[in-house]
């Protein structure tokens, strides 16, 4: 049973979803719902060739704990129904966490196991609800798939080391399957950009985007880099909510502001891009395997192998107008890497095959 509940879930799930149906395993897909819109849910669903899921547990956006309980409330009569024998749970978000500790409560009366997919990130910045996600997760399941050889030293300070099997990075199984499809798509040239010569911009997190100074250092560094190149920004729910609310739509106007966009067509767009600024994490990986030059607007990341290995870099902390500025200058200057150049060990598309077989060779009921 592979869980899926945001976006940035999907891309993880479906090589995973495709590489057990290969194996001839019975597989069922369920979506938590944590995400919903067409553009933060449907499309990718569809793009990413993953069928619609079995259950769908449509929990929807709420504070935290009412999320989390929700998941759990709704999961738990699920796994109840199709008894499976590996749970699969993927990244960080709520529903991760959630139905990461169901599993693990009726694993003694199911007898499944409890399976985690990019196991071992750690930020050890505990304002992030994503950290508190990941540990609990970690400690939690059977099974902890290492995207970077960096997460092992992670999980043996909290002694899970011996749980810990590096596969490599599923979210790059996906981008390689869909780079040609998603450069077919050519979404620089319907937004009339020029290759290599434009900025993307994505902003969600809540340190970021949840108070009004923090959101307008961060929108007036883009608004004096727009005078440079053209700053396209496929804005994410939370972020359009607060700045409407914080009164800052004068510092959004004059930026290209789209909404989110899908899987291929932000990949697209990423791939022709001269830099891309955000606090994603996945787009950190993303731009290392694309060798666009990556500039992430957070205080630390759970994903070092991309600044020691890949492309990306960290803007100084705490975030002002002329650091944000200066590193997006630097990053350019750095220039491009050829798709897959100097990529950390293991994010070369066969991650949920690795993963799969990994699952073979364990017994599901020991
Ligand atoms: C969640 C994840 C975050 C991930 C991000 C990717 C957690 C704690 N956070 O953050 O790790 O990087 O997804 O996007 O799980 N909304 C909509 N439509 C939707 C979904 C959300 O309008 O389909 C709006 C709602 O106003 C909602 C807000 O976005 O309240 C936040 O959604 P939520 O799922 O709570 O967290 P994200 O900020 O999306």
């Amino acid at each position: 049973m592979s869980v899926a509940g945001a976006r940035p879930n999907f891309m993880k799930v479906a090589p995973i979803v495709r590489a057990l149906h290969d194996a001839g395993h019975e597989s069922v897909f369920v979506h938590t719902g944590q995400h919903y819109d067409l553009q933060m849910s449907g499309t990718f669903l569809e793009e990413l060739e993953l069928s619609a899921p079995d259950f769908n547990l449509e929990v929807g956006s709420a504070s935290h704990a009412k999320q989390t309980a929700r998941v759990m409330e709704r999961f738990e009569p699920v796994i109840e129904q199709v008894r499976p024998d590996w749970v699969l749970v993927v990244g960080d978000v709520n529903s991760t966490m959630a139905c990461a500790l169901v599993t693990a409560k009726l694993r003694p009366v199911l007898r499944c196991r409890l399976a985690h997919v990019e196991a071992g990130l750690r930020s050890y910045d505990w304002t992030m609800p994503e950290e508190l996600n990941r540990v609990v997760t970690d400690r939690v399941a059977d099974l902890l798939f290492t995207p970077s050889r960096d997460a092992h030293p992670n999980l043996a300070r909290e002694g899970l080391e011996a749980r810990a099997t590096f596969v490599g990075n599923v979210m790059v199984d996906t981008l390689l399957h869909q780079l040609p499809r998603a450069r077919a798509a050519d979404m620089p040239g319907r937004l009339g950009l020029t290759r290599g010569a434009y900025v993307v911009t994505t902003l969600h997190r809540p340190s970021n985007v949840d108070a009004p100074a923090a959101l307008s250092v961060i929108l007036d560094a883009l608004h004096r880099i727009n005078r440079d190149v053209p700053v396209v920004l496929p804005i994410h729910p939370r972020t359009l909510k607060n700045a409407l609310a914080f009164g800052l739509e004068s510092l959004l106007r004059p930026l290209r502001v789209v909404e989110p966009l899908g899987y291929r067509g932000m990949l697209s767009l990423c791939d022709g891009a001269g830099a891309v600024l955000t606090d994603s994490g996945g787009l950190q990986e993303e731009t290392t395997v694309l060798g666009v030059p990556c500039v992430t607007l957070r205080v630390q990341t759970e994903r070092p192998a991309t600044v020691t290995d890949g492309t990306n870099r960290l803007a100084p902390w705490p975030l002002t107008g002329d650091g944000i500025v200066d590193s997006w200058r630097a990053a350019m200057a750095s220039g491009r890497r050829a798709v897959g150049e100097r990529v950390p060990e293991g994010w070369d598309g066969d991650a949920a095959i690795r993963i799969v077989a990994a699952l073979n060779a364990g017994d599901p009921c020991a």
